[in-house]
């Protein structure tokens, strides 16, 4: 028996530290929570994808009155994009959050499922997909790869027949 341990990198930063293209795209994030359909929980999610192509593809979440029916806003972006350019490398991801209803301080950490489909995303582009995650004070969580953020992902090769 051995205990093992893993490091989490990730870099905790201002608005107004990151480079253009960043602050652009969570500019576009902040955006795309105009779109939430979030009757059921006020928490508005704006999710914005860069791509290699040089598009930015927005995403927001979609509630369901059957509540397990709706979708976070990363998925929304993710799926999007896998449908519309799925030979297309994804580089950056940032989401953002937004509610009337309460305060809203930390950052949004993306839930488990859209962790999994971000990592398989990055797993099929043999690339890393860089996450930028900020909260309405404008700090930012800079994780350079979805690993980090999902160090056990489920894989399995054998599942893959196609
Ligand atoms: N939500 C997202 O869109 N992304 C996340 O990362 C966490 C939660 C949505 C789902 C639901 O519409 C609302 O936020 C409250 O959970």
């Amino acid at each position: 028996m051995q205990e093992k341990k893993i490091a989490l990198n990730f870099i905790s930063a201002h608005f107004s530290e990151l480079d253009i293209q960043d602050q652009d795209l969570i500019t576009n994030a902040k955006e795309a929570f105009s779109t939430a359909y979030a009757p059921y929980s006020g928490f508005l999610v704006g999710a914005s994808i860069f791509l290699e192509n040089g598009e930015m593809i927005n995403g927001s979440n979609q509630e369901n009155v059957a509540y397990p029916s709706g979708l976070c806003a990363e998925r929304v972006a993710m799926f999007y994009v896998g449908a519309k350019f799925p030979e297309v490398k994804i580089k950056t991801i940032a989401v953002s959050v937004f509610s009337k209803s309460f305060d809203v301080t930390d950052v949004i950490s993306p839930c488990g499922a859209c962790r999994q489909v971000m990592a398989e995303y990055e797993d099929k582009q043999k690339q890393s997909i860089k996450v930028l995650l900020h909260s309405p004070n404008d700090q930012v969580l800079i994780a350079n790869k979805v690993q980090d953020l999902l160090p056990f992902m489920f894989k399995s090769p054998h599942l893959k027949k196609y």
